[in-house]
């Protein structure tokens, strides 16, 4: 085992990590540009096999895992994605969830809603044709508005849009993109650029969640947004005109860059050569791809409480704000 080097060790947190993100391959279909400078910047040559990931993944739920979610680069790229699903649809876990692009999301919704996947996220910031293909850097939108039908068809408990909001690229789009989400069902969630990666310098590009929500203010309720539980940063806002209720309409906003959320973060990243990420913001991380060939779930376990050592303190640490996180590849850790 290679430990990278980290941050100055520290008791564990109290709590385990209860949410990881599997990063199952740093390949990526697109380049979007507060992600990555180009699309021939490099990728991992080392990659966990299927059994490698079978491992991990059992003892990640060894270690006190409850929440998976498979993220990329694109992880519908990676040629074992549905039967990776399908293993940790047999864990028993609490949430099951995945996102992606949605390039290749035609062809694999159903495959994956069968494999026993809940939830998808789909990462897309603009419904205009050009600037889809400006801000992915080649990418082609209709191909993504197929994958967002074939999920709807295939009936998943939730689909989320993930948009990054760019200052003078998709700024005034955000109502077009929450009644367009609302119209199927979707919970739209509007993401500060973080400065982390290409991110970092787009300092000036950067919309606060307040002035978003400002622009949205006829469609949205007063009051504060609110976090849901065990479901990572965002807040959500709910529609003004609407009853209570279960489906109801709402917003989510994630603010990386103007209110860290550090504090009381339960996550852990797994890269995709098996290395363990305690922190999106830091290069900081243990390697554990050799442990996973081993096929030892109990010592992935192990490997897991020693990176969870090295969480930053969330009382202090300021997330994607720390300079340190300019150096992270957003593609590389997926999130
Ligand atoms: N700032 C905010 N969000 C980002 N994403 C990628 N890079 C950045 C960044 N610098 C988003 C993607 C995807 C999610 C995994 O992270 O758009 O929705």
């Amino acid at each position: 085992m290679v430990a990278l080097p980290v941050l100055q060790s520290r008791p564990s947190p109290a709590t385990p990590p209860r949410s990881v993100r599997l990063s199952l391959t740093d390949r990526c279909d697109l380049a979007c540009v507060y992600c990555r400078p180009d699309r021939r910047d490099g990728y991992l040559e080392d990659r966990l096999e299927i059994d490698a990931w079978k491992t991990m993944a059992s003892g990640l739920v060894r270690a006190g895992v409850r929440r998976v979610r498979l993220t990329g680069g694109e992880p519908l790229l990676h040629p074992a994605v549905v039967e990776v699903v399908g293993f940790l649809g047999t864990l028993g876990l609490d949430d099951l969830a995945l996102t992606t692009n949605a390039t290749r999301l035609e062809r694999h919704a159903r495959a994956l809603r069968e494999a026993g996947l809940r939830r998808v996220n789909v990462s897309l910031d603009t419904l205009d044709p050009a600037r889809f293909r400006r801000m992915t850097r080649g990418g082609k939108l209709d191909v993504v508005l197929s994958g967002v039908d074939a999920a709807l068809a295939a009936g998943f408990d939730e689909i989320k849009l993930n948009a990054v909001v760019l200052r003078g690229e998709n700024d005034a789009e955000l109502e077009d993109i929450v009644r367009w989400s609302w119209e199927r069902g979707i919970v739209p969630r509007f993401l500060e650029v973080m400065h982390i990666g290409e991110g970092a310098k787009l300092k000036d590009r950067v919309v606060r969640a307040s002035e978003m929500r400002a622009r949205l203010a006829h469609l949205l309720a007063n009051g504060d947004a609110v976090a849901e539980a065990d479901r990572g940063p965002a807040k959500y806002l709910f529609a003004r005109h609407e009853a209570d209720g279960p489906g109801r309409r709402k917003v989510g906003f994630i603010t990386g860059t103007s209110d860290t959320y550090c504090k009381g973060c339960d996550r852990l990243r797994v890269a995709a050569d098996g290395t363990l990420r305690p922190c999106l913001a830091t290069n900081d991380g243990l390697s554990a791809g050799q442990i996973a060939r081993g096929g030892d779930a109990s010592a992935i376990a192990a490997a897991v409480d020693d990176a969870w050592r090295n969480k930053p303190d969330g009382d202090v640490w300021k997330g994607c704000t720390e300079p340190d996180a300019a150096s992270v590849s957003m593609r590389g850790i997926g999130g």
